[in-house]
């Protein structure tokens, strides 16, 4: 099968469309032919070799990409709770394999695996698992049902936070680009603020002693965290990005986990988003997009 995987670290040139043996499924796992694979941060991270310098990824001669997919199940081991020709989301967490969904097939746990949202494309339904999830358990690490600050609030994983935290009864205010007021406000934003200098003053403008917690999409670190009441509580999202834990405040890092029964219900609340569709073949082009920044929703790849 065809698959795009790493050699060597750098930019998006480094990405190869390489022949591979086709991957098995084990006990509990099932086999998906990818319909659709979704861009994320994380796998230019893989790519430029951050996260194997991070110690998150173990080095190897060959790195798969690809986390997000859609498409449907082709063969399925012992005890797995699909069966083929099931149409599938599903995230690909055990990034110590050495394949991903950046390929004609690819094998998950059935555990990580949820059914398709009906009457939904798979290109766009590709693009939930990671960024629904990755919002959903860093709202699981939140206390608070006062006021949250949502940085990044037009990316994937911000707009969703903004979704779900409107859902959970919660005051939102998101920081985003002036562009995207709209947009945000659209996902359940009750307050806005332009992305921009002195967070801080500017929420606590808005909100008297400052934010009860914030979910700190955009890596704000300690502008986010100054704009946190004493004792509030800080979501981080990324290795290196939780700041000190000043004036008491309860700093956190979120780090997704696969949970087919949870994508199941968020597929069914949250609206996909793409922002293209490539062949495969073109994931250096997508990763060269997504590297310039703006994108809204994600970029996919059909094989
Ligand atoms: N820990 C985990 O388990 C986990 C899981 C998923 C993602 N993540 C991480 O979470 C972060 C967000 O991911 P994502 O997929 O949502 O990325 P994304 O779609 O690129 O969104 C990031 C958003 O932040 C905005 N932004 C950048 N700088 C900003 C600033 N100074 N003020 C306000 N907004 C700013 C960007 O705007 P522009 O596009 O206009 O620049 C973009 O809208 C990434 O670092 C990703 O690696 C972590």
């Amino acid at each position: 099968m065809r698959a795009v995987v790493v050699r060597r670290f750098g930019g998006p040139e480094v990405l190869e469309f390489a022949e591979v043996p086709v991957p098995a499924p084990g006990p509990g796992q099932v086999r998906i032919r990818v319909a659709a694979a979704a861009v994320n941060p994380v796998d230019a991270a893989t790519r430029s070799g951050a996260l194997t310098g991070a110690g998150v990824i173990p080095a190897r001669e060959v790195l798969g990409l690809g986390w997000d997919v859609a498409g449907e199940v082709d063969a399925a081991g012992t005890g797995a709770r699909f069966r083929p020709g099931d149409t599938v989301i599903g995230l690909r967490d055990r990034i110590a394999l050495p394949l991903g969904a950046y390929a004609d097939y690819v094998v998950l746990d059935a555990s990580a695996v949820a059914l398709a949202p009906a009457g939904v494309p798979l290109v766009e339904a590709a693009t939930l698992p990671l960024n629904a999830l990755t919002a959903a358990q860093a709202l699981d690490l939140v206390e608070t049902t006062g006021t949250v600050l949502v940085t990044g609030a037009a990316g994937a994983v911000g707009g969703y936070a903004v979704a779900l935290a409107h859902a959970r009864g919660l005051q939102v205010v998101a920081v985003a680009g002036q562009a995207d007021e709209a947009l945000v406000r659209q996902f359940g934003a009750d307050g806005f603020l332009p992305r921009g200098p002195a967070l801080a003053d500017r929420v606590r403008a808005l909100v008297p002693g400052g934010a009860d917690a914030v979910l700190d999409t955009a890596l704000l670190g300690l502008d986010a965290l100054d704009a946190v009441r004493g004792g509030g509580e800080f979501v981080a999202f990324a290795a290196g990005a939780a700041p000190i834990p000043l004036r008491g405040v309860r700093v956190r890092n979120v780090w997704i986990r696969a949970d087919g029964e949870r994508l199941a219900e968020l597929a069914g609340i949250l609206p996909p988003r793409v922002a293209g569709v490539l062949p495969l073949a073109e994931a250096s082009t997508a990763h060269e997009r997504l590297a310039g920044g703006g994108l809204r929703g994600r970029l996919v790849l059909t094989p």
